[in-house]
């Protein structure tokens, strides 16, 4: 049985996330800074579900309240959901606590608002945050980002959503199983982006995201990348 764990998977992304896919795995572990509160948002999740008998069922069976250290030690796939603010910080205390070879994908984007416009606040750092949070893993961990442009309120209570993910990984096979998860969240199509090192361009996105969205009067924006030509 795999297990997912998703760090800071009380917030809005973890919680859009852990509804899809708990209907494919069997055991979501929740993290949360302190367990009481992932309970109570367990709860909450299952009390306002308007999925149907079987999908409640499912949230209800296989989301399981942890602490970000438990998702650490007990996940085969992680999921790091925390915001940018404190992601580093949080992912370094933690690191103790990961285990050899998991996959990590980090959800992480960079993004505040200045001078009215939404920027990149890691501009200047070459590196991405994920490559950052790669130091603090175990040499066998693959890591990979994913989700950065998808908006949590438009996967949370839909079956289906027409949107792109654009995943970098440390290489194709690390892609394969992202490209697995992403596409049991309804409607989601994973697009490769290539290596980590793409992973700080896909996180600068995020910003140009939301400035298209409030220039344009857009709620939820999100990328769908069409080809005119088949390739
Ligand atoms: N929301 C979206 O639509 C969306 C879409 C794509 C990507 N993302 C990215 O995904 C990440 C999560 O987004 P979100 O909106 O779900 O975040 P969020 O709701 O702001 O935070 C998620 C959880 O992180 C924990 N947390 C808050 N501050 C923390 C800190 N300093 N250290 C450790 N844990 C902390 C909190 O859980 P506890 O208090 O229970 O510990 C919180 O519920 C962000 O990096 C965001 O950029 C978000």
């Amino acid at each position: 049985m795999i297990t997912i764990g998703i760090l800071g998977g009380t917030g809005d992304l973890g919680n859009a996330l852990a509804i899809h896919l708990c209907k494919y795995y069997e055991k979501i572990l929740i993290g949360s800074r302190l367990k009481e509160r992932a309970a109570r948002v367990i709860d909450d999740l299952i009390s306002r579900s308007a999925m149907g008998e079987d999908a409640t069922r499912k949230l209800k069976e296989h989301l399981v309240p942890a602490t970000n250290q438990e998702v650490a030690a007990l996940s085969d796939i992680v999921i790091a959901a925390f915001p940018y603010e404190g992601a580093l910080e949080a992912v370094k205390g933690l690191s103790p606590s990961f285990r050899e070879g998991q996959l990590f994908i980090s959800a992480i984007a960079p993004v505040a608002k200045r001078g009215g416009h939404f920027v990149n606040p890691e501009e200047s750092n070459p590196l991405s945050i994920a490559q950052r949070l790669k130091g603090f893993l175990p040499r066998s961990t693959k890591v990979a980002t994913a989700f950065q442009t998808v908006p949590a309120k438009a996967i949370y209570d839909k079956s289906s959503v027409d949107a792109d993910v654009f995943v970098s990984s440390e290489d194709f096979e690390t892609y394969q199983s992202v490209q697995q998860i992403v596409q049991r969240v309804g409607g989601l199509r994973a697009l490769y982006a290539g290596g980590l090192e793409m992973s700080k361009q896909l996180e600068g996105l995020t910003a140009l995201l939301l400035n298209i969205g409030s220039k344009n009067h857009m709620k939820n924006p999100t990328f769908k990348i069409t080809s005119l030509r088949p390739a």
